[in-house]
């Protein structure tokens, strides 16, 4: 029993105040891998250990539902580059591919692992993990073989960019990713994802991605409308993504779609800071009534974080978010876009994912930036952190 909460954060609106079901001096009770029960401190039941958590903050673990982990080397210079004045390009892309195939499955797997343990000590419970730096049919099936041994949110993301040996003829690699590479990597995929921009697929390209991995039996989400204004949001409605993600150059229409459908809209604050580009507008989908998820994009080009409370600051001070809407999004909102109703919440019966912040409220994720704020962690019941 962790008891002692100064503020609980529940999101279960049933439970406490507000949408983050917000409970003040409350315990929580574990039991083998799940949480047993909720409520008062003054309420609770006997327990056979106890944890006083000291007037402190106790939220769900951070859902963390994009990250590019399997890859090997380094894209310091360009991110330097970048910061000198130059534009990122989605062709960036291929200078880990060489890295990543370069790379054996142990050298993968360590710094998959360094990355998940990473994500671990910052409070992430659940972190997806996509493929996307082999485009090869072996080098894609042996990153998903490798990232299902350290999460069951795996994607197949064959369609990155086109693999160079098909810069002639891009029909081709469309081809072998919705083919042989699909049969391939859909055993180890839980999900199905494609590139939607220019220099990557177009509408066309992305639609063929994703019906053909949704007849595989994978469920689609995809990274749209992150560099310019394109197909890649409708899309997503239209074939009942799971969740779009970026957002960033949304028209009206597309924002209309998002808040009339089921399609999470993933916002990836990481990637505009690290790519100096303009946030997406978190407020103006919050008001048109889209739920909203943030997540890392881990990943050496575009967004070399993994910290969730960083997301989390960054959107109340630059995207319109509160910080009640933005913790939400980071634990409650990254559950929806994975389509999971055991973790991003803190209820009887859900996973015993917990983050102890050394800090009274959930706020101080916003209010004192960049500051390490982790106190404790649990994963499935288990004291990790
Ligand atoms: O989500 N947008 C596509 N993929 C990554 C970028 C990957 C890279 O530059 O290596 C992203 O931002
Ligand atoms: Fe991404």
């Amino acid at each position: 029993m962790i008891t002692g909460i100064g503020s609980l954060v529940t999101n279960d609106p049933g439970h406490g105040t507000g949408p983050l079901g917000l409970l003040t001096d409350a315990a929580v009770v574990i039991d083998g891998d799940r949480v047993a029960w909720v409520g008062p401190a003054a309420q609770a039941p006997a327990a056979d250990e106890r944890f006083d958590a000291d007037g402190r903050a106790l939220l769900p673990g951070f859902v963390d539902s994009h990250a590019h982990l399997v890859f090997a080397g380094d894209r310091t210079a360009e991110f330097n580059a970048r910061m000198s004045g130059q534009a990122y390009s989605a062709g960036g892309i291929r200078t880990t591919v060489a890295a990543t195939r370069a790379a054996s499955d142990a050298e993968l797997e360590a710094n998959l692992a360094g990355f998940v343990r990473e994500a671990l000590r910052q409070g992430t419970t659940t972190i997806e993990c996509k493929s996307g730096y082999g485009l090869t049919v072996e080098d894609e099936a042996r990153a998903l073989r490798i990232a299902a041994k350290h999460t069951p949110e795996t994607t197949y993301l064959g369609a990155h960019i086109v693999a160079p040996e098909y810069a002639e003829d891009p029909a081709g690699y469309v081809d072998l990713v919705t083919g042989e590479m699909l049969d391939a990597c859909a055993p180890h995929a839980r999900w199905v994802d494609v590139f939607c921009e220019k220099g990557a697929f177009d509408g066309d390209q992305a639609r063929a991605v994703l019906t053909a991995g949704i007849e595989r039996g994978l469920t689609p989400r995809v990274h749209a409308n992150q560099l310019t204004y394109g197909p890649g949001v409708q899309l997503a409605v239209e074939l009942g993504a799971a969740s779009a993600d970026h957002c960033t150059h949304l028209t009206d229409e597309d924002v209309a779609a998002l808040a009339g459908s089921a399609t999470v809209a993933t916002l990836l604050p990481g990637a505009e800071f690290s790519t100096r580009a303009e946030y997406p507008s978190g407020r103006r989908l919050l008001d048109a009534g889209a739920v909203v998820a943030l997540s890392t994009d881990c990943n050496p080009g575009s967004s070399f974080t993994s910290s969730m409370a960083f997301c989390i600051a960054v959107a109340v001070r630059e995207m319109g978010m509160t910080p009640d809407e933005a913790v939400w999004a980071a634990t409650a909102g990254g559950a929806h876009a994975l389509r999971r109703s055991d973790v991003g919440t803190i209820a009887i019966g859900a996973r015993a994912d917990l983050l102890l912040l050394d800090a009274p409220s959930h706020v101080h994720l916003a209010y004192r930036p960049g500051v390490p704020l982790t106190a404790a962690v649990w994963r499935a019941g288990v004291r990790e952190v």
